[in-house]
């Protein structure tokens, strides 16, 4: 259903503008389109890096709303707007309540606003999680890739927190031909190791997988370490425990000590945005007074303006940018729209006459 606009006299010259219709997307629908799109997902995120880059997006710090009666949860906005093919603004709202664990639900839940850039109007409100679990785990494993070439594949992955976003990732890694000889587990939780364990079970990997019962024998036994934990604050504090100079992809960025950090080749996906919000990077601007010890952003790598050295740890601290969430929620709304599957609200803008 398109609508004609009451146009003004100064639109009256330019191309008439149309409402949009309005869609709601289900999550099932986001998962329908996305499942086993894992390589295309990675490559739009990649593509959507450069965009970013080269200052064809919008992308306002994130805004996090907190509780002082609830301090362990908090729901963010990340408003944003993204040029280059995607062309599309909009915002993600998405509450982290980790006690939802408890009861057996994710600790995440998310929806995703799509804006017209012509009108300014809604498109969609889409199921926002697995967009959000998606390009998390997508960036990952873009990391995972740009920042092992030249020094080679691990083959000795170490998860150390594994709830959603980890099986996200193993997901996505193993989408993209990623085989690996020994997986280990960590989690402050036994119910949450034997829900990863059982996952990669099903998944049909040939490693074997170590459930530790620490961080440091897992990361000591890692090449590529991933942390999606819900610290708040540091809690690995050994930089001996990175002696072997492993890639870590830091995800849930509050885990490692400000020293870890000086100590390592920091790789963000935005400087500005990953310095905030008492990161571990924040932490360690703050301990040194300045940002040297960044070495720059995934698409410094990607783009050759950044090489890298075996000689240190790679710390990737990917703060997590609302363009990825608009990218990836404009390609399942696009791919909804092209197939007719698309479920309009046909009358939820129902003022469209100025003067009635
Ligand atoms: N950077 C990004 O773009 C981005 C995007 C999405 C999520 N995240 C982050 O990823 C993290 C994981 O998200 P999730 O949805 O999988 O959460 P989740 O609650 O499903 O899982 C987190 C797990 O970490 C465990 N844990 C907590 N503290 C730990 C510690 N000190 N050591 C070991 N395990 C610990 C918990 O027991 C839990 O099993 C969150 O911190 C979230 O904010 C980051």
């Amino acid at each position: 259903m398109m609508t004609e606009l009451a146009s003004s006299p100064a639109a009256a010259a330019a191309e008439p503008k149309t409402v949009p219709p309005f869609a709601v997307i289900s999550g099932t629908q986001v998962q329908q389109v996305l499942q086993g799109r894992e390589k295309e997902v990675i490559e739009l995120v990649e593509q959507t890096y450069r965009v970013h880059a080269a200052g064809d997006t919008v992308n306002p710090p994130s805004y996090f709303l907190r509780f002082p009666d609830r301090p362990t949860s908090r729901i963010i906005a990340l408003p944003a707007s993204v040029g280059g093919q995607v062309e599309v603004d909009g915002i993600k709202w998405v509450s982290s309540f980790p006690d939802n664990v408890a009861s057996g639900i994710p600790r995440a839940s998310a929806v995703l606003i799509l804006n017209d850039q012509a009108t300014g109007y809604p498109l969609a409100c889409m199921e926002g999680s697995i967009i959000s679990a998606s390009r998390t785990a997508a960036s990952a494993a873009a990391a995972a890739d740009w920042l092992s070439r030249g020094r080679g594949r691990p083959r000795r992955i170490g998860f150390l927190g594994v709830g959603l976003i980890a099986r996200y990732i193993h997901t996505f890694l193993k989408a993209t031909d990623w085989s690996f000889d020994e997986i280990g587990v960590f989690d402050l939780s036994g119910e949450s190791e034997e829900g990863f364990k059982g996952y990669l079970e099903r998944s049909g990997t040939g490693a074997r997988v170590t459930v530790h019962d620490g961080p440091e024998q897992l990361i000591r036994s890692s090449d590529l370490v991933v942390f999606a934990t819900v610290a708040g604050q540091p809690h690995v504090h050994d930089t001996t425990w990175f002696a072997h100079k492993p890639l870590v992809l830091h995800v849930s960025l509050r885990d490692l000590a400000p020293e870890i950090l000086l100590a390592s080749t920091n790789i963000l996906d935005d400087v500005d945005h990953c310095l905030k919000a008492g990161t571990s990077a924040h932490l360690a601007e703050q301990k040194v007074g300045n940002r040297d010890f960044v070495d720059g952003t995934l698409a410094d790598v990607m783009e050759g303006r950044v090489s890298l050295t075996d000689d240190r740890p790679i710390v990737f601290s990917p703060f997590g940018l609302g363009v990825l969430d608009l990218a990836v929620g404009k390609y399942v709304y696009d791919e909804l729209a092209g197939s007719g599957q698309l479920r309009v609200v046909e009358d939820f803008f129902s003022e469209l006459r100025r003067y009635g």
